[in-house]
């Protein structure tokens, strides 16, 4: 199974970048191929701006891979700026394909932005989605690391979730 982890955040300290990449890592070991993508690597132009080579290379990795495993950072209780150009401008073949959602916010009351990605992914693309989603706050990690236990517990079992589901809709 070939699967496409993006890590959509541009800042410099992203946490959702460790997320993505304990996700990465838990998912070790599985018979799977990933393409991890730490979009901060990319240059990126606006939807009616040119489409930059680095984002025509995305567009191939979305449509190569069977499913994706998403990262974002909560921004004003929406998806981040960098996900937003990456979903309206390379996800074109994306269609029907299965997805799950790794999320960073400053605080706990922010959980339900990430529906704001389930609804373009579901809409735009009739994308089927892993119902766990990884969130976590600024609470969780300490010096650029992820501290709680149980944090990291979830990642475990989103991982093994994101694997046995992926495996089995690929078997259909
Ligand atoms: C422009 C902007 C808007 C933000 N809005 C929210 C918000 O609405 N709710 C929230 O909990 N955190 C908000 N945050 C905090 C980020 O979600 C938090 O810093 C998170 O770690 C971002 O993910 P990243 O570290 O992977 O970039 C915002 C941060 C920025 C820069």
């Amino acid at each position: 199974m070939k699967t496409l982890i993006l890590s959509s955040s541009l800042s410099p300290k992203s946490r959702s970048f460790l997320l993505c990449q304990a996700v990465n890592a838990a998912l070790s070991g599985q018979s799977i191929q990933i393409d991890f993508v730490d979009l901060r690597d990319y240059d990126l132009a606006p939807v009616h701006r040119s489409k930059t080579a680095d984002m025509e290379r995305l567009t191939e990795k979305v449509k190569e891979a069977d499913n994706i495993i998403i990262g974002m950072g909560v921004h004003c209780y929406s998806i981040n700026d960098g996900l937003k150009i990456v979903l309206d401008t390379c996800f074109g073949d994306a269609t029907n394909k299965f997805f799950g959602i790794v999320c960073a916010a400053g605080g706990e009351k922010s959980y339900l932005s990430t529906m704001h990605l389930t609804q373009i992914c579901m809409n735009e693309w009739r994308m089927i989605q892993l119902p766990r989603v990884i969130y976590a706050t600024g609470q969780d990690f300490v010096n650029d690391a992820i501290a709680n236990p149980d944090l990291k517990e979830r990642i475990g079992i989103f991982a093994k979730e994101f694997y046995t589901i992926g495996q089995k809709l690929l078997a259909e």
